[in-house]
C-alpha cells in the first residue's frame, strides 16, 4: 500500500511540475504579447492624432485662422477619425470649436507637440497639443483619441489567452500525469517480480525489456545483485553441510575407537594403545577444523584481530622450515632471501600463511620433493614465493583452490589428509593485509605461490 501511495506520489509530481513550468512560460509569453500589442496600438494612436493634427493645422492655414465666419463642421468635421475629438481654443482662451459637446477636459497649452497619453480608470486616450501661430494670433489646437477600441480589443484577447492558459495547463497535466503513470507501469510490474522473490526462490530474475532504458537498467542491476545473493547461498549452504561432513567423519572415527576400547580395549593392551592414539590423532586434526571455521566465521564478520609489529622474514620462514623437516624428513628445502628482511606485519597469521603453502607444496611433491622459498622485497611490498615439483594443478582447477572446502582430486587427496581450508585460510590472511596471493601451476612439473603483502 506504502509502495503503491508512493508512486502516485511520483506521478502527481511530475505532472504538477510540468504543469508548473508550463503555465509559467505560457504567462510569460502572455504577458509579452499583451504588453507588445499594447505598445503597438497606443504607438498608432500617436501616429493618427499626430496626422490628424497635421490636417487641422493645413486647414487653418487654407483659411488663414478666420474661422469666425466659415462652417467649421464642414471645415473640420469631415476630417475628423472615428473616436477621435477636436478642440480649437483661441489666444484669448475662448473655445472656437469643438467637434462634439461632451469633451473630456485636457489641458490644451501643455505638453505641445507631444503625443501623450492617459489613463484613469477605465479611460485611456491618446491626445496632442498644436499651437498654430499666424500674425501675432494663435490658436490652441487640441486632437484626442478615445482609445476603448483597443483596450476593449486588448481586454478580449487577455480573457481568450487567460482561458486558452487554463484548458492548456489542465491538458498538460492530465498528459503529463497520464504520460508519466504509463512510462512507470513497467517499475509496477517490478515492484511485483521482486515481491515474488525471497530466499526459496532465489533463482527468479526480473524481466528485462530490451530497451536498454533507466528501467532494464535498474532490472539488470537487481539482477546482478540477486545473481551474487544467490551465488553467496549457495556457497553458504555447501558450506555448512560441507561443515557437517567434516565434523561426522572425525565422529564416526571417534565413535568406533570408543566402542573398540570398550569390548577389547579393557584386555587388550595392544588395541587400547591403537586406540587411544588414534582417538589423539582425531582429536587434534577436529581441533584444527574447529579452529579454522572459527577463524573464517571471525574472517567473514570482520571481528578477526591482527597484531602488526615488525619482524625478521627470514628467522619466520627458517622456523617454519625446521618445524616442517621434523615431519617431512626426506624432502629438500632451500631458503633464498636476505637475512635482514623485515616486514610490518602480524608475526603469528603470516606464519600461518606461510605453513598452509609450505604444508600444501610438501602434501603435494614426491618423498624426495624440492620446495624453495624465495624472499625479497620490491616497490614497497615483501614478496614470499614457494615453489614445489610436485604435483601440480590442472589449469580449469585453479580459479577454485582458494574456495572453502575445495580439493582438486578428491580421492587422492584422501591419501594425503586435509579439508580444503588451507588456501581459503590463506588468502583470507593476506586479504587482511592487503596482500595479493598468486598461483602458477603446471600439473606433474609443480606450483608457485606467490605472495606480496605491504612493508609497512
Ligand atoms: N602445492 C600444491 N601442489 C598441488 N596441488 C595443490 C598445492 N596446493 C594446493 N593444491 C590443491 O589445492 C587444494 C586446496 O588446498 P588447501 O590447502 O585449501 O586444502 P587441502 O590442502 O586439501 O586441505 P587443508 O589444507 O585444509 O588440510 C588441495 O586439495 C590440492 O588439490
Ligand atoms: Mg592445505
Amino acid at each position: 500500500m506504502r509502495i503503491k501511495s508512493f508512486k502516485l506520489s511520483i506521478k502527481l509530481r511530475i505532472a504538477l511540475l510540468y504543469a508548473i513550468i508550463f503555465s509559467f512560460i505560457l504567462i510569460v509569453l502572455n504577458a509579452s504579447v499583451l504588453y507588445g500589442l499594447k505598445y503597438y496600438l497606443v504607438y498608432q494612436a500617436f501616429d493618427d492624432i499626430q496626422n490628424q493634427s497635421d490636417v487641422i493645422v493645413e486647414k487653418l492655414k487654407e483659411v488663414d485662422g478666420i474661422i469666425t465666419s466659415v462652417d467649421k463642421d464642414l471645415l473640420f468635421g469631415s476630417s475628423i477619425g472615428e473616436n477621435m475629438y477636436l478642440k480649437i481654443v483661441d489666444s484669448h482662451g475662448k473655445i472656437v470649436y469643438v467637434s462634439s459637446p461632451h469633451l473630456i477636459d485636457i489641458p490644451y497649452d501643455k505638453n505641445i507637440n507631444v503625443p501623450t497619453k492617459i489613463e484613469k480608470d477605465e479611460t485611456h486616450i491618446a491626445y496632442i497639443n498644436r499651437k498654430y501661430t499666424f500674425g501675432n494670433k494663435f490658436f490652441y489646437i487640441q486632437v484626442y483619441e478615445d482609445l476603448k477600441n483597443q483596450y476593449f480589443f486588448l481586454k478580449l484577447l487577455f480573457v481568450m489567452m487567460a482561458v486558452s492558459d487554463v484548458i492548456g495547463v489542465l491538458v498538460s497535466f492530465f498528459a503529463g500525469y497520464f504520460i508519466t503513470g504509463r512510462a512507470l507501469r513497467p517499475v509496477d510490474y517490478m515492484v511485483r517480480e521482486v515481491h515474488a522473490i525471497d530466499e526459496k526462490k532465489l533463482n527468479k530474475r526480473l524481466s528485462i525489456s530490451g530497451n536498454n532504458d533507466e528501467l532494464s537498467k535498474l532490472a539488470a542491476t537487481f539482477n546482478d545483485m540477486l545473481d551474487r545473493l544467490e551465488d553467496y547461498f549457495k556457497r553458504q549452504n555447501a558450506f555448512i553441510s560441507n561443515v557437517s561432513h567434516e565434523l561426522r567423519t572425525p565422529l564416526s572415527i571417534l565413535k568406533g575407537y570408543i566402542e573398540l576400547i570398550d569390548r577389547w580395549g579393557k584386555d587388550n593392551k595392544d588395541v587400547l594403545e591403537e586406540s587411544i592414539g588414534a582417538l589423539k590423532k582425531e582429536e587434534q586434526e577436529m581441533e584444527i577444523l574447529i579452529e579454522r571455521l572459527l577463524m573464517l566465521a571471525r574472517g567473514d564478520n570482520k571481528t578477526l584481530n591482527i597484531n602488526k609489529k615488525l619482524f625478521n622474514v627470514y628467522e619466520l620462514i627458517a622456523e617454519i622450515v625446521r618445524d616442517a623437516k621434523v615431519i617431512f624428513n626426506g624432502k629438500n628445502i632451500e631458503i633464498f632471501c636476505d637475512k635482514n628482511l623485515e616486514v610490518y606485519a602480524d608475526r603469528n597469521l603470516i606464519k600461518e600463511l606461510l605453513r598452509i603453502i609450505l604444508d600444501n607444496a610438501l602434501k603435494y611433491t614426491d618423498i624426495d620433493g624440492n620446495i624453495k622459498f624465495y624472499a625479497g622485497e620490491a616497490d614497497n611490498n615483501v614478496a614470499v614465493t614457494i615453489k614445489d615439483d610436485g604435483i601440480g594443478i590442472p589449469e580449469e582447477e585453479i580459479p577454485y583452490i582458494f574456495d572453502r572446502f575445495y580439493r582438486v582430486d578428491k580421492a587422492r587427496s584422501k591419501e594425503t589428509g586435509g579439508m580444503g581450508l588451507g588456501l581459503s585460510i590463506a588468502k583470507l590472511i593476506v586479504e587482511l593485509h592487503g596482500g595479493s596471493i598468486e598461483v602458477k601451476s603446471k600439473l606433474n612439473e609443480g606450483s608457485e605461490f606467490k605472495i606480496t603483502i605491504p612493508k609497512i
